[in-house]
């Protein structure tokens, strides 16, 4: 049964773009049958524990001797593993947020980036599966702007998604999101609202084709 695994970070539960943009995903995902079926994990609603130990990082084989890691932690730990490995899609909703991802992704990111488990040479079960990033930034990083290589969320979930775990990433994306709040940006409505029906779009296009 193609599955989905339908992840929000926005801390914005009225106007957030990217939770729009990952619903629109979800909704044509579904659209295409019965057995395309969809998790959906809240990191905001329901955030997961930061590491209690760095030896976290480490299948329980490679930790070093004497490394105390809660069963609880651990348990989690699988828990997040099996979510994403009985997925053939992921689409990640991730917000811009003091120019890298919201805490509660990186939580997320954490538990999944683990070496020997499901990344690196050799350990790769996801390799070759979808990762749709859904990209959503208050302001601009426009190529040959002051600011173009500012955004550092898009590219820790192309290193750890696609690098360390093998995944195809897939990046949709919408700018000046805050246009409508800030009279600085206000020049930018159009553009801002233009952004967000293509990166609808897009997420429908995809999510009709992986
Ligand atoms: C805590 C916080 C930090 C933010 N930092 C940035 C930032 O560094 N750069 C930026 O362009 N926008 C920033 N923004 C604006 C968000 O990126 C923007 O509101 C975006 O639309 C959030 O995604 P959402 O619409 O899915 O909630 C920030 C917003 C919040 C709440």
């Amino acid at each position: 049964m193609p599955h989905l695994l339908h992840l929000d970070s926005s801390a914005d539960l009225a106007t957030s773009r990217s939770r729009a943009i990952t619903a629109a995903f979800a909704e044509a995902w579904r659209s295409r049958g019965d057995d395309f079926t969809v998790t959906h994990r809240d990191l905001h609603r329901d955030p997961l524990p930061h590491f209690t130990t760095n030896e976290q990082h480490w299948p329980a084989a490679d930790r070093l001797p004497g490394a105390q890691v809660p069963a609880e932690q651990d348990a989690l730990t699988a828990q997040i593993h099996a979510e994403l490995l009985a997925a053939d899609v992921v689409v990640v909703g991730a917000p811009l947020y003091n120019y890298t991802v919201p805490s509660t992704l990186k939580v997320w990111i954490d538990h999944v980036h683990i070496p020997g488990a499901l990344a690196g040479e050799g350990s790769q079960p996801l390799k070759g599966r979808h990762a749709v990033v859904v990209s959503s930034r208050g302001a601009t990083y426009d190529a040959g702007s002051p600011t173009e290589d500012w955004d550092h969320g898009v590219p820790v979930l192309r290193i750890v998604l696609g690098n360390s775990l093998g995944m195809q990433v897939h990046v949709v994306q919408t700018s000046a999101t805050l246009a409508d709040r800030l009279p600085d940006l206000a020049e930018l409505k159009d553009r801002g609202a233009a952004e967000f029906e293509a990166a609808k779009t897009a997420a429908r296009e995809l999510a009709r084709t992986l």
